[in-house]
């Protein structure tokens, strides 16, 4: 890769506020979740499921927890993806991410196989006083995977709006999250932008690098 080809992303991308709705093809949205598959998080806890919604019909069920002026970024684009966190860290779920470990050829020895199991449930036990924290601890996590799939999708020439503009009771209601024991987190759309998109041309804006950085030397 070109060693300024990630900044260019970065300059480059931009939140879509209207997309064209055009299809993005099968095999790059699948590239992009196996992205967000790869995304790193604490103790490698991996407690996320992400619905996606492809169809009109599916991204029309969602759009009753989002609020009229965010609209544009569902109704047109490609697809998008609901984050949700589990509002229980279970034993079942612990087991399941060390066995699927074990499986993919992670522990040389039992030994290192407990320490590992240890080691989660320590760090992960930090934040399971309370629902309210776990949530908050898991949704951190979430959000690497949102920013790592939308520069990713940025440098495949894929559009794309993080939402944190929904009703989130109501996005748990529409999706069944309850019984399922998750809880919505984030959603981000993707797409491509319509010519109309004003957001498209805006300069970009952030403070300037000495106000954000201090440089203990
Ligand atoms: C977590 C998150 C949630 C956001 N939620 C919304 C949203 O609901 N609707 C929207 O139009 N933009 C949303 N944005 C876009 C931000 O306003 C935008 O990223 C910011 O102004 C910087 O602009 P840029 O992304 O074009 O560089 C969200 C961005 C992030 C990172």
């Amino acid at each position: 890769m070109e060693r300024n080809a990630f900044l260019r992303i970065a300059q480059d991308r931009y939140t879509t506020k209207h997309y064209n709705g055009r299809v993005i093809p099968r095999e790059q949205f699948e590239t992009l979740m196996e992205i967000l598959r790869l995304a790193p998080t604490s103790v490698n806890a991996q407690a996320w499921h992400f619905f996606t919604a492809h169809t009109q019909e599916a991204r029309e069920k969602l759009l009753p927890a989002f609020p009229e002026f965010n609209h544009a970024r569902i109704s047109r684009a490609s697809d998008v993806v609901v984050f949700t966190v589990p509002t229980k860290l279970t034993d079942a779920h612990f087991e399941r991410v060390l066995e699927k470990e074990a499986a993919d050829g992670r522990f040389p020895n039992d030994e290192i196989r407990k320490q590992q199991d240890q080691g989660r449930r320590y760090f992960a036990g930090l934040h399971m006083k309370n629902e309210k924290d776990l949530v908050a601890w898991e949704t951190h996590q979430a959000y690497i995977g949102l920013g790592t799939v939308v520069y990713a999708a940025a440098g495949m020439g894929i559009d794309s709006t993080c939402l944190e503009g929904l009703d989130y009771a109501k996005m748990d209601e529409i999706l069944g999250l309850k019984g399922k024991g998750l809880t919505t987190a984030v959603v981000v759309s993707f797409g491509y932008r319509a010519p109309n998109d004003g957001n498209a041309s805006r300069p970009k804006s952030r403070l300037r690098t000495e106000e954000l950085f201090t440089s203990l030397d």
